[in-house]
C-alpha cells in the first residue's frame, strides 16, 4: 500500500466513530504511532504471524511485569535521558552530576535516616562497603538537608521486594544530608545483574544477538527544594560488563574509584573481620530551572 493510500486510510479511521473531542495529545501521538507502524508493516512487510506474535510478546511482557525492562533493553530509557540533557543544554545549564536511568526497580517507602544509615539488614551475605560523599549545587556549595534515595541489588543480584526472600527495605534507605549536605552509609557490595533467563526480555535479546547483563551499580535519586530532582546510579570500577550494560546506563563521571581499606582501627569501627570498600562521591544537582522539563515526573512506581 502507498503512503497516499495509507493517509488516506487513517484520515477515514480518524473520522470514524467520533462521539467528542477527545483528548488532544493522546490524538496527536496515537494517530502518529499508528501512521508509523502501518508505514513500518508495510515497509518490511510484516507478516499477519510476525504482527500478531508481536502483539501478544508484549502482552505476555506486561503481564510477568517486563516492559519496564524491555524500554532500557532495546535503549528507549537513555534516549530519554540524551534528550533531557539536550533540553537542559538549551536551557543553559551546565555541569552536575549526570543522569543515567532509573530502571524498573525502586520501590517507594524506605526508612528515612539522618545523615547516614546502613542499608544491609545484618543478614545479607557480600563485601562491605561504605559510601559518602556530599551533595552539592552547581555553585559549589552544599546542599543541606538533601534527599538521598538509594537502592541496590545483594550480592545474588537481587532486589528486595522482587526478591521475596529478602528482609523489607532491605538495601533500600532514604537518607537526609547533614547540615553540610553530607550523606553517608555502609552496605554490601552489589553485583551485577541479568534480565530474567527465559523471560520477555531476555528471548527478545537473544533474538538481537545481545546479552542481557547490568554491570554492578548502585541507584540513587537525590533531591532537595529549589533544585532538579537527579536520577542516577554509580558503577562498580573493574566489572566486566562495566561499559557494555544490555541496559546503556554507564556513562563517564559514574565510575568512582573504589578503594579498598584494610587499617585494622577503621575495621574494628565497623566490627568487621576483613579490609572493607570505600566510595568517595559527591552529587551536584542543578538549581530549579523553568524553561527545562521536570525531571521529577510521576511514573508508576512499585511502594511498599
Ligand atoms: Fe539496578
Amino acid at each position: 500500500m502507498d503512503t497516499k493510500t495509507i493517509d488516506q486510510l487513517l484520515d477515514r479511521f480518524e473520522k470514524t466513530g467520533v462521539v467528542g473531542e477527545g483528548n488532544s495529545r493522546v490524538k496527536l501521538v496515537v494517530n502518529r504511532l499508528v501512521r508509523d507502524l502501518m508505514l513500518a508493516i508495510e515497509d518490511l512487510d510484516i507478516t499477519p504471524e510476525e504482527f500478531w506474535s508481536g502483539l501478544n510478546y508484549f502482552a505476555e511482557a506486561g503481564r510477568n511485569g517486563e516492559l519496564g525492562l524491555i524500554a532500557p533493553g532495546i535503549g528507549l530509557e537513555h534516549f530519554l535521558d540524551l534528550r533531557m540533557d539536550e533540553a537542559e543544554a538549551r536551557a543553559g545549564l551546565k555541569g552536575g552530576t549526570p543522569r543515567t536511568i532509573e530502571g524498573p526497580l525502586y520501590v517507594a517507602g524506605a526508612p528515612v535516616a539522618q545523615g547516614e544509615a546502613r542499608l544491609d539488614d545484618g543478614q545479607t551475605a557480600g563485601e562491605v562497603v561504605v559510601m559518602q560523599g556530599v551533595v552539592r549545587g552547581t555553585d559549589g556549595q552544599p546542599v543541606a538537608g538533601a534527599t538521598v534515595e538509594v537502592w541496590h541489588a545483594n550480592d545474588k543480584g537481587n532486589y528486595s521486594y522482587f526478591d521475596t526472600t529478602q528482609s523489607a527495605f532491605n538495601l533500600r534507605r532514604t537518607i537526609v544530608a547533614d547540615a553540610q549536605g553530607r550523606y553517608k552509609f555502609r552496605s554490601v557490595m552489589p553485583v551485577g545483574y541479568s534480565c530474567p533467563p527465559g523471560g520477555a526480555t531476555d528471548r527478545l535479546l537473544q533474538q538481537l544477538g545481545r546479552h542481557g547483563h547490568r554491570p554492578a551499580h548502585i541507584h540513587f535519586f537525590v533531591s532537595a527544594p529549589g533544585h532538579r530532582k537527579l536520577t542516577t546510579q554509580i558503577n562498580i570500577e573493574n566489572d566486566p560488563h562495566l561499559w557494555d550494560d544490555f541496559a546503556f546506563g554507564t556513562r563517564e563521571g559514574l565510575v568512582p574509584k573504589v578503594y579498598t581499606n584494610n587499617d585494622r582501627a577503621a575495621m574494628n569501627a565497623l566490627n568487621v573481620d576483613k579490609p572493607f570498600y570505600e566510595i568517595q562521591f559527591d552529587f551536584t544537582l542543578h538549581a530549579d530551572q523553568v524553561r527545562a522539563p521536570a525531571t521529577d515526573f510521576a511514573r508508576t512506581r512499585a511502594a511498599a
